[in-house]
């Protein structure tokens, strides 16, 4: 059996291993003569530590939320690795599945030396396919990494939308905002409602689905609930690090809109952080998000003038059979 042939039947192997396995494999010509296999497969969890060392050692790195999202994806069986050969891991690349309709790229890392161009063509294959499978509409990058982004538009992505990032000199602030609710701390088996309610208020692109929540819920440092007689209408959710903070989520269900509790809820975080000893905090919104961009200028946040692109490539336009496996090259 040759290089290639032993490759192949390892990603067969590894097919008969996962419900989604969706592989594509390429050769690239190094020597005139000598071409080497690359493939896509699976993350599996013995890769954990070819992937620390990728993104340890990698320039190329894509990790807009950290490390431990790339953990949670691999864990949640979306994350695959390029491999060189039949082994060594020179990509990763890992998603989220927002809702049926969108798949986003979280994670991502190529090894110094490989061709992004290559890299790209090869992932996205294999996101393309899964997405199909998915029954996605859409694909979607934040464009934060420039390395990625322009290989990205190259291949048909375009930008949707922008997100900005706010920055607030922490001070001392006063509660304000709606009174008839309460705003206490989530409970676990309300996030099927949270999750609900993020359904309804954020468009799809921009969903987190429940098992993000419930992961986000493991680490949060802030996780509210605005409630009235027993109803949730609004929840905020943050991070904090040191003298940092930083506002992940707030959301108020439609009905609930323009009576105070954006107001209330953002006023109680940005108290409890104060409070706390945070001395910055910053959020993100879109640009054209201008209710809670009026909200949180009406609270001093200032516009940090960073507007980076959200990638989207339309997965409707043209659907090769999602059932097959890709085969390049
Ligand atoms: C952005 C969002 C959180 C704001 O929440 P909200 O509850 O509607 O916000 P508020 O009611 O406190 O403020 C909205 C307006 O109501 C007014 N208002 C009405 N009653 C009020 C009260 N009792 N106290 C304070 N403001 C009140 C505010 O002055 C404000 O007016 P403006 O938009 O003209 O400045 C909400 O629109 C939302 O969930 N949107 C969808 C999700 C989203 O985009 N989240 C933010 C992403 S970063």
């Amino acid at each position: 059996m040759d290089k290639t042939s032993k490759t192949l039947s390892l990603f067969h192997l590894l097919d008969t291993l996962s419900s989604t396995v969706i592989m594509c494999s390429m050769s690239r010509t190094v020597l005139p003569g000598v071409r080497v296999p690359y493939g896509i497969r699976p993350a599996i969890a013995s890769d954990r530590g070819a992937i620390q060392y990728l993104l340890n050692h990698s320039w190329r790195v894509y990790l807009p939320a950290g490390f431990q999202w790339l953990e949670q994806r691999l864990t949640a069986g979306d994350c695959w690795v390029m491999v060189e050969g039949r082994r060594e891991v020179a990509g990763v690349v890992a998603v989220l599945r927002r809702h049926p309709e969108v798949v986003s790229i979280v994670g991502a890392a190529v090894r110094n030396g490989m061709p992004v161009a290559l890299y790209v063509e090869m992932t996205l294959a294999t996101l393309e396919l899964y997405g199909r499978r998915q029954r996605a509409c859409g694909l979607t990058c934040l464009g934060s990494a420039s390395w990625l982004s322009e290989t990205l538009s190259a291949q048909g992505f375009r930008a949707c939308e922008h997100v900005i990032t706010y920055g607030w000199q922490a001070r001392p602030i006063s509660v304000t905002g709606n009174t008839t609710v309460t705003v206490e701390p989530v409970r676990y088996h309300e996030l099927e409602a949270v999750a609900a309610i993020d359904r309804q208020i954020f468009a799809p692109v921009w969903h987190k689905p429940y098992d993000e929540l419930e992961f986000a819920l493991g680490r949060a440092d802030y996780f509210v609930v605005a409630k009235h007689e027993q109803r949730i209408v609004g929840y905020c959710w943050s991070e904090w690090s040191e003298t940092r903070g930083h506002l992940t989520r707030l959301g108020v269900v439609e009905d609930w809109q323009g009576k105070g509790v954006g107001t209330r809820l953002l006023t109680e975080a940005l108290n409890a952080m104060v409070q706390f000893g945070i001395t910055w905090v910053t959020l993100n919104t879109q640009v054209s998000n201008w209710p809670a961009r009026r909200l949180y200028e009406r609270h001093g946040f200032r516009n940090l003038g960073q507007a980076v692109p959200l990638l989207w490539k339309d997965l409707r336009a043209t659907s090769p059979n999602p059932d097959a496996s890709v085969s390049l090259g």
